[in-house]
């Protein structure tokens, strides 16, 4: 039976990791549960930065951006030694499992950790929305929002000004970021891993729109597609006659205060992963999908590729 359950945060910071922190620690109160964290994800489970909390940890964070756990990224952990040190750590506090909230990076360490006994739990939590077992990561929605609040600011001085910008958005190596935030900003183009229209058919698009609108164009573009975004501006400018600029919006998608959406997310997933505890569960990864809340083996969910939204390749492809 589970009585000690720590929790941490590992990765990029996506908002709603407070809301996430808070609803698992509480509902593990409220099951009689020893809560624990961990600050600094790995790191600090390597350092035994472990303390124990009780409910009042956790209030008034709710609407809080970034994680007050702090989180870390820590290449070491791939040694063995250095997860053996890890699961002694959890071992001297008595803690029989944990619960890590991060996105892949965070569930590889934990499935390390499994392999070595530990019974773990992963809440996806990451502004990119590359976790399988989910539809959808705490984080994503806020992230989503802060980039269509940026993409509308910079559409009224690309309009002013007559020209095409370009702007690159998070999402490591998933594009749900960039067809998302290209669908509810309705640019012009749309740059991602599964969506990637070739330098013809780019030039075509903003040569059309040059001749015809003569006004100014927005192309959003995922991070780490193109290696030189200066080489897509010098071919726009140089083929469509668009003054051309880029804007990486970089880390500031991480931040602030969580949507309610990403809020209600946080709750049902931080509950259900101490509800999965409580009934003797070992080693799933929480999600939603299909607006019901699931959970998956965490080595099964691992090896899966998350699938292409394809129904929204297809709004994209109609609207373009
Ligand atoms: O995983 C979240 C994320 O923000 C990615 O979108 C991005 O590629 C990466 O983290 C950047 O990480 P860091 O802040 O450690 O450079």
């Amino acid at each position: 039976m589970v009585r000690r359950v720590a929790v941490l945060t590992s990765g990029g910071d996506a908002p709603g990791m407070n809301a996430t922190i808070r609803a698992i620690i509480r509902a593990g109160i409220a099951n009689n549960l020893q809560m624990y964290v961990i600050f600094e994800g790995y790191k600090g489970l390597v350092e035994d930065n472990i303390i124990p909390v009780d409910r009042t940890f956790v209030s008034e964070i709710l609407m809080r951006g970034g994680t007050i756990i702090r989180s870390a990224r820590l290449k070491e952990f791939k040694d063995e030694a250095v997860q053996d040190i890890a699961v002694a750590n959890l071992k001297s506090h008595g803690i029989d499992a944990l619960v890590v909230i991060g996105g892949d990076g965070t569930y590889r360490g934990a499935i390390a950790l499994a392999k070595k006994g530990i019974n773990v739990i992963g809440v996806p939590a990451t502004i990119d929305n590359d976790v399988v077992g989910t539809d959808y990561t705490i984080g994503f929605d806020t992230a989503l929002n802060t980039i269509t609040d940026a993409v509308d600011k910079l559409r009224d001085t690309s309009s002013s000004h007559q020209r095409c910008t370009i702007i690159e958005v998070m999402g490591n190596s998933c594009g749900d970021l960039a067809l998302f935030s290209g669908t509810a900003c309705g640019v012009d183009l749309i740059l991602s891993i599964e969506y990637r229209p070739t330098n013809e058919e780019i030039i075509a698009k903003l040569r059309h729109i040059h001749s015809n609108r003569a006004r100014h164009a927005l192309v959003i573009v995922s991070e780490k597609l193109i290696p030189n975004l200066q080489e897509l501006a010098d071919l726009i400018e140089d083929n469509t006659g668009f003054d051309t600029r880029i804007e990486v919006l970089g880390r500031i998608q991480r931040g602030g205060s969580p949507s309610a959406s990403d809020r209600v997310l946080a709750a049902r997933l931080g509950v259900h992963a101490i509800n999965l505890l409580v009934d003797g569960q070992r080693n799933r990864c929480v999600g939603i999908v299909n607006d019901k809340i699931t959970n998956t083996d965490i080595n099964e969910a691992f090896e899966q590729k998350r699938k292409t939204n394809e129904g929204l390749i297809k709004v994209i492809s109609t609207l373009k």
